[in-house]
């Protein structure tokens, strides 16, 4: 297969890259600086290397890769952590960053690697979500006063209502489009409670592609299964 990685450099997409590389298939990564370059070469000689910051559409639209290639498997992994949790110490100018990068990063690398999933005969886009960006868990009360905060909530939230819509329009066109919440992982990332390495949660997500257990339309969760939107 052909998997297409945003953010390969360290964290979970460093481990999807080993992951996907290991079991046979051909990776490319888009990662935005020189030095993540490096780490990848050193890491991932086998590796397509990509250079472009995820919220600049107009650099993605440059590259060339897109023009032949085909993507059979999109993982829109690249994403921050953020601050800010009550109002008054959250911060409009983070916010939009947050949006920008978890929903209109997504939305970008999705439209310049539309052509090239179309190419696929089982295209598969996964948005790497989080728990926290469940509207019906964050209603339920489920996070309130465990210090998460509003960028970030806001920010994966908009990326879940991008993974409905593109499911909505690409399912009917064969692709299947799924959010999916990685686990509570020890990356830099990693919330207070993280216990999954990075490795086991990329692991798990193949095992997930590989043995068909993801629907057009799903949001999941490596630890629980199923979650509601
Ligand atoms: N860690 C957790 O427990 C957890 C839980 C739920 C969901 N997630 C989600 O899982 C994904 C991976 O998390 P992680 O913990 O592995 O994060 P991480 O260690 O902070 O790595 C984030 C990656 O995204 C890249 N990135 C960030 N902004 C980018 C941009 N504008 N353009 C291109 N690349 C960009 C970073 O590149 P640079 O090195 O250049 O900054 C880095 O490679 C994220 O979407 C995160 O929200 C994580």
């Amino acid at each position: 297969m052909n998997v297409l990685i945003t953010g390969g450099n360290r964290g979970l997409g460093f481990e999807f890259i080993k992951v996907f590389s290991e079991t046979g298939n051909n990776v490319t990564t888009i990662i935005r600086s020189e030095s993540a370059k490096k780490i990848i070469e050193e890491y991932f000689p086998k590796c397509t290397i990509l250079l472009s910051d995820i919220t600049n559409y107009t650099d993605l639209s440059k590259l060339d890769f897109f023009k032949n290639n085909s993507v059979d498997i999109l993982i829109n992994n690249a994403g921050k952590a953020s601050y800010g949790v009550s109002v008054k110490d959250s911060e409009s100018s983070e916010i939009e960053k947050q949006f920008k990068v978890h929903c209109l990063g997504a939305f970008n690398v999705t439209k310049v690697a539309y052509s090239s999933l179309a190419r696929s005969k089982n295209p598969i886009i996964i948005n790497i979500s989080s728990r926290l960006g469940s509207m019906s868990r964050n209603a339920e009360g489920e996070f309130t006063g465990k210090g998460f905060s509003y960028g970030y909530r806001i920010g994966k939230g908009a990326q879940n209502m991008l993974t409905q819509c593109l499911s909505q329009e690409l399912g009917v066109k064969g692709f299947k489009v799924c959010a999916l919440h990685p686990g509570r992982l020890l990356t830099s990332s990693g919330a207070t409670d993280a216990h999954m390495t990075p490795y086991e949660s990329a692991k798990k997500v193949y095992n997930l592609i590989v043995k068909k257990q993801i629907e057009n339309g799903g949001y999941y969760c490596v630890e629980t299964g199923s979650m509601s939107w």
